[in-house]
């Protein structure tokens, strides 16, 4: 099945792009990047680029849900961005609640289950708990799982996976040669769930800063010049029309 998705872009030429509905990726990774300097081309502080950024959430979220996307990761706050002026953390945080309470209700009737991944013990306690409720409430839904990366670091991950199969090396549990590929993703924040086709970065930076290191060994990267707050599921069709013409190969010859 196919669907036609008609844009228009700046030089109001229409553009069509055909998505083919029996090839939607089953995991989207997002980087939600360039809401600072979004703000500063308005000579607004940073903060009313994450507001704005919000919005895009948004969007992004009901289409990846009507699309039929399986698993939505954002990347919302990361392990490094607690060195940022306090200020611009506070309202992150206040943001995230924010959206947590105001889109409850719509969230929860369109089927997505709300879930993070990240240590969320170390945000304010009003987050964690938000988040816990949120995920409480829907974790029976089965629809779209939106990801929140929140206190998110790659390298972080598979520390504390290394870390607990250690312990079970130490108790005796299992062998050092039991350890394997499978073991290690178990106890990875993204346990069960699949590896993300496709990793969009907005913003124009060409990087992982540190986003799912491991899960992205066969990930299709995918970037945009589009800051955040600007980007449309028009961006989002085009990112996921070219990943369906990409050929992926995982190492093997066809
Ligand atoms: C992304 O936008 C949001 C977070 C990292 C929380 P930035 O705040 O990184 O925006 P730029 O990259 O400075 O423009
Ligand atoms: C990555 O963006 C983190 C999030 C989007 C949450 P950053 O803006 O923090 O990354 P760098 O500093 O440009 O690498
Ligand atoms: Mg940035």
């Amino acid at each position: 099945m196919f669907k036609l998705f008609t844009k228009k872009n700046t030089i109001s030429k229409i553009e069509e792009k055909q998505l083919d509905m029996s090839n939607i990726p089953k995991h989207i990774a997002i980087i939600m990047d360039g809401n600072g300097r979004w703000a500063k081309e308005r000579n607004m502080p940073r903060t009313y680029g994450h507001k704005a950024g919000v919005e895009t959430i948004r969007e992004i979220v009901k289409e990846c849900s009507e699309l039929g996307v399986k698993y939505l990761t954002l990347y919302a706050f990361s392990t490094e961005n607690w060195a940022r002026p306090k200020e611009e953390v506070d309202t992150l945080m206040k943001l995230l609640v924010q959206y947590l309470r105001n889109e409850f209700e719509e969230l929860n009737k369109n089927n997505v289950v709300i879930n993070s991944i990240g240590d969320i013990s170390k945000l304010p306690k009003v987050c964690h708990e938000e988040l816990n409720k949120a995920y409480e409430k829907t974790k029976n839904n089965t629809g779209l799982t939106l990801n929140l990366a929140l206190n998110y670091g790659g390298r972080v991950e598979i520390v504390n996976s290394v870390k607990e199969i250690a312990k079970l090396v130490e108790e005796n549990k299992i062998k050092v040669d039991d350890i394997d590929e499978k073991m290690i993703e178990k106890y990875l924040y993204t346990s069960g769930m699949p590896d993300p086709d496709i990793i969009i970065r907005p913003s124009g930076e060409q990087r992982l800063s540190n986003f799912l290191l491991w899960q992205c060994a066969y990930s299709e990267f995918w970037y945009s010049d589009v800051k955040w707050p600007d980007f449309t599921k028009q961006n989002l069709v085009e990112a996921i029309f070219d990943y369906q013409n990409r050929d992926r190969r995982f190492g093997k010859v066809k």
